[in-house]
């Protein structure tokens, strides 16, 4: 009995030293469910062994991973040991499956003590997800793909319980507007599972490239994949002409789409297809102009203007669509599903359906005759037979239909899940209420490829979606029923991507904050909290070389006109703990130039406002030169 006491006391003090300690030391995204720090230090010495005591082909494959990434970073050889049972031995890490470590198959359970690191979970998955919180808990030099000398490699005391609040944590890619080669997209995969992210949703198919080779359908990579290369400003380019040279683009073959879902199922990660139909098909038409309502040659757009955005939508000024009217637009889908869903083993194809344009398809004597065959009431009610005749033939594949949420207009079909992206998941409250499963992705919230900061000094995009925004994603809109949510996406759209460093610099921070919106119970975010982890990981990513965008340090520029008739400009930024300084007088402010307080009027004949953030002495934001010109013409807009 007195052992016991003297156990239990010991217990008490180790948990109560626990809560105390390593705090400062532990900068987690996504933060976990449960956590708590303790004294002390974890040290991986030379002779570090990784400790297996499982045969399971996928949790040797996440002890090889470890194994890779501890070696290569610290130059030590930290092999893989299979042991008979689940270990503690003093200077080791112990990976081991134990039936209820944590919940569901992704949850594990992490301790690590100044003696050993032990982690644990009830499938392999969970020490895949183990495994990325173990390499955050490392020094930041772990990231390094060669060997860094003199690093102490300490891993900080804490014990950890963690598992996912959804089961759909997906991060989307849009390699038809671009071309992303396919060691891009392993490079996308390796970057999203560090936030446990696991599914990509690649977009294969859209106006500027079809992506997938189909093998019944030669002309789609043939004609549809290639484009001629076109510089400057997206929309506003000039159109291919016939004899131009269509040498810019690319596609997988199946071998490839092979590989890629291999190297993510390798990972945890699910791969979503999405053949964009029946608008964002002008590649599909290039390469098959018989499967338009409107007879015409085709080129794959290469970034021209083609269709303009009115109050009720989208009007095509040359039509991107595939018929619904015409049997030949469901065999050729017929044959594009069949091959699709041999290749991808997950149970969803995406089939996009998004901005359909329907002004040709007003003026087709085909989908007129159609409508009135089918007794269609108008062009939503054309929209939505298209929609059910493609869930049959997705079906017919043994496959589930998804698509963005345009497929309620004129009513979903039966079976159907929706991607809900239109403003502040609308369309993802009325599927739920439907009683069809969401996934939320609503643009307001969760497009990643929108500008980080003040228009004037981002690269051009659709709007803007700051960081600050995007951490108030809520995957579970109010009123309505979770069991329906199943889960949340960020999206990467790449019209303005031209390449990786491009589409990383968009993707992070922002899907570190819709990461921990789909993993971390809602209760544990907090946007203070999450920035000073944020940085932490600026610090992981300098070294692991992924580029990603400072941009939460700027201020965002708000013009207007005073009762005086003054030109006066508001400054705000994301964080509350940065200084602002500027200047009107064209010389660069730094940290001894005055501190925005208030809106300031601009003086006469200023031509710049640059300012520049600061925190603590530290410069922590970019200069930006803001002309005045541009203040004025922001008081004229709207
Ligand atoms: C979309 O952004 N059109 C899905």
């Amino acid at each position: 009995m007195k052992k016991v006491m003297i156990a239990a006391l010991f217990m008490l003090m180790f948990f109560h030293v626990i809560s105390q300690g390593n705090k400062g030391a532990v900068s987690l995204i996504p933060i976990p469910v449960s956590m708590q720090t303790g004294n002390g230090n974890f040290k991986l010495a030379k002779t570090a062994l990784i400790e297996l005591s499982t045969n399971d082909a996928d949790a040797k494959r996440v002890a090889g991973f470890l194994s890779e990434k501890l070696s290569a970073a610290t130059g030590y050889k930290i092999p893989v040991k299979m042991v008979n049972t689940a270990s503690h031995t003093a200077g080791n890490i112990s990976l081991a499956i134990v039936p209820g470590a944590a919940p569901g198959k992704e949850g594990y359970r992490l301790l690590v003590t100044p003696q050993s690191v032990s982690l644990s979970a009830d499938k392999p998955a969970g020490l895949f997800y183990g495994m990325q919180t173990l390499l955050q808990l490392l020094p930041k030099e772990i990231e390094s793909k060669t060997a860094v000398s003199n690093i102490a490699w300490t891993i900080p005391s804490v014990t950890i319980t963690d598992h996912p609040r959804f089961g759909w944590r997906a991060l989307m890619f849009d390699v038809s507007r671009h071309f992303f080669t396919k060691q891009d997209i392993k490079t996308h995969i390796d970057n999203m599972v560090r936030y446990k992210y696991n599914l990509v949703h690649l977009h294969l198919t859209d106006d500027q490239g079809w992506r997938i080779e189909i093998k019944s359908l030669p002309n789609l990579t043939k004609v549809g994949a290639w484009r001629p290369e076109r510089k400057g400003a997206w929309g506003n380019t000039k159109a291919p002409t016939p004899d131009e040279p269509k040498t810019y683009g690319g596609f997988y073959t199946q071998d490839d789409i092979k590989e890629i879902v291999q190297y993510a199922k390798d990972r945890f990660v699910t791969v979503l297809p999405e053949i964009d139909v029946p608008g964002h098909s002008m590649a599909a038409v290039a390469s098959y102009p018989e499967l338009s309502c409107t007879p015409g040659t085709y080129f794959v757009n290469a970034g021209e203007e083609f269709q303009v955005w009115e109050k009720n939508g989208n009007r095509a000024l040359i039509d991107n669509t595939l018929c619904p009217a015409n049997e030949n637009v469901y065999a050729f889908l017929d044959k594009v599903f069949t091959e699709v869903a041999q290749l991808f083993p997950f149970e969803y194809i995406h089939m996009g359906g998004d901005e359909a344009a329907k002004n040709f398809w007003e003026k087709s004597d085909a989908v007129k005759a159609l409508m009135q065959k089918e007794g269609l009431k108008n062009l939503e009610e054309v929209q939505s037979y298209f929609v059910k005749r493609v869930e049959k033939i997705i079906q017919s594949k043994g496959k589930k239909l998804i698509g963005w949420d345009e497929i309620l207009e004129g009513g979903l079909p039966p079976d159907a899940t929706v991607m809900s992206w239109r403003g502040s998941g609308h369309g993802g409250i009325e599927a739920a209420k439907q009683g069809h499963h969401v996934v939320m992705s609503p643009w307001d919230y969760t497009y990643v490829d929108l500008m980080q900061g003040d228009i004037y000094s981002e690269p051009p995009e659709f709007g803007t979606l700051l960081l600050d925004q995007s951490y108030k994603f809520e995957p579970v809109p109010e009123g309505v029923d979770p069991k329906y949510i199943l889960g949340g996406e960020a999206c990467l759209w790449a019209e303005h991507s031209t390449n990786m460093r491009a589409a990383q610099y968009l993707l992070w921070p922002r899907s570190m904050a819709v990461a921990e919106s789909v993993w971390s119970p809602k209760e544990k975010k907090n946007w203070p909290d999450f920035v000073a982890r944020v940085e932490k990981q600026f610090e992981r990513l300098d070294v692991a070389k992924i580029k990603y965008s400072r941009s939460m340090y700027d201020p965002i520029f708000t013009a207007s006109v005073d009762e005086k008739g003054q030109l006066k400009v508001e400054l705000k930024t994301q964080l509350s703990d940065l200084v602002i300084h500027y200047s009107f007088d064209e010389t660069n402010p730094d940290e001894f130039y005055p501190a925005y307080k208030e809106p300031l009027i601009i003086p006469k004949d200023a031509l710049h406002l640059k300012v520049i953030t600061y925190r603590n002495g530290k410069q922590t934001g970019k200069q930006i030169n803001m002309p005045v010109e541009e203040l004025i013409k922001r008081t004229k807009k709207g």
